[in-house]
């Protein structure tokens, strides 16, 4: 999938299914399973290096798991997510950052903030590199929210975001991620808005879903947000496999015949 093929899914009024992706195996399985758009998240601060949060990320770590999505990929977007303090410091900083997530071999990039980061996309919009907003709960000011929450719930703070989403637009940004916010407030961004918006824990008004793929095949239980809903329980079948194999090894059942050479 391409960028005007993203925008054709809201002016057709189709759905767009997002799913995070850090390696070449699961890149695989999930272009086999059809989902045409992976984000290299900087959420693999947790599910991969089991950090506490995404600040401790950086642009090595996530160019290197960008190139092992990029170079897996046949057919599906790949948004390369930019860490902390990676488009933070100046528009320059940012440029030059994005521009290697591209180098990488992702499409596009995504970065935190409403009207705070407006320069530095139309900065990097403007050398050509296409750019996901991401505004709501956004991970990487977790300290300065005090903790996972919900925003927009009070009337300044819907307000405030619907501000940040019209000034994204008008930046230049090709899809808005919506994070943690109520439903009706996802709806109203959703119908203002002439890009896609993506939504995660915002309710099913958005044009678009994204889930962390650990999350949604139930592989990560260290923290389960309300908003996720595990498809598969992979970890509980982890487990029982491995019990079964060290089992089997111990009982002297493992290997058998049919697993050794003559
Ligand atoms: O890092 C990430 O995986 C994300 C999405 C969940 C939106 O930012």
């Amino acid at each position: 999938m391409n960028i005007p093929e993203f925008q054709q899914y809201k002016n057709s009024g189709k759905k767009l299914t997002v799913v995070t992706a850090y390696d070449a195996l699961f890149t695989q399985i999930v272009e086999q399973a059809g989902l045409e758009v992976i984000l290299v998240g900087d959420s693999l601060g947790m599910v991969v290096q089991g950090h506490a949060n995404t600040l401790s990320v950086t642009m090595d770590d996530m160019l290197y798991h960008t190139r092992l999505v990029a170079r897996t990929a046949r057919q599906a977007l790949v948004i390369g997510d930019m860490p902390f303090m990676s488009y933070q410091v100046s528009v320059e900083e940012g440029i030059r950052h994005a521009g290697q997530f591209l180098q990488a071999g992702a499409a596009a990039v995504k970065i935190e903030g409403g009207r705070s980061v407006v320069d530095r996309v139309e900065a990097m919009t403007r050398f050509g590199i296409p750019v996901m907003g991401h505004v709501g709960m956004t991970p990487q000011s977790v300290n300065q929210f005090g903790g996972y929450k919900v925003k927009g719930k009070m009337p300044e703070e819907a307000q405030s975001l619907v501000e940040d989403v019209k000034a994204l637009e008008q930046a230049g940004v090709f899809a808005v991620v919506l994070e943690c916010i109520p439903a009706l407030l996802a709806k109203q961004v959703t119908d203002l808005l002439t890009v896609p918006t993506i939504g995660i824990g915002a309710g099913p008004h958005c044009d678009g879903q994204v889930l962390v793929l650990y999350d949604l095949l139930g592989l990560y239980d260290d923290f389960v947000p309300k908003f996720v809903k595990p498809y598969g329980h992979l970890k509980a079948d982890a487990l029982q496999a491995l019990q079964r194999y060290r089992e089997e090894v111990e009982r002297g059942k493992f290997p058998t015949d049919h697993e050794s050479y003559h």
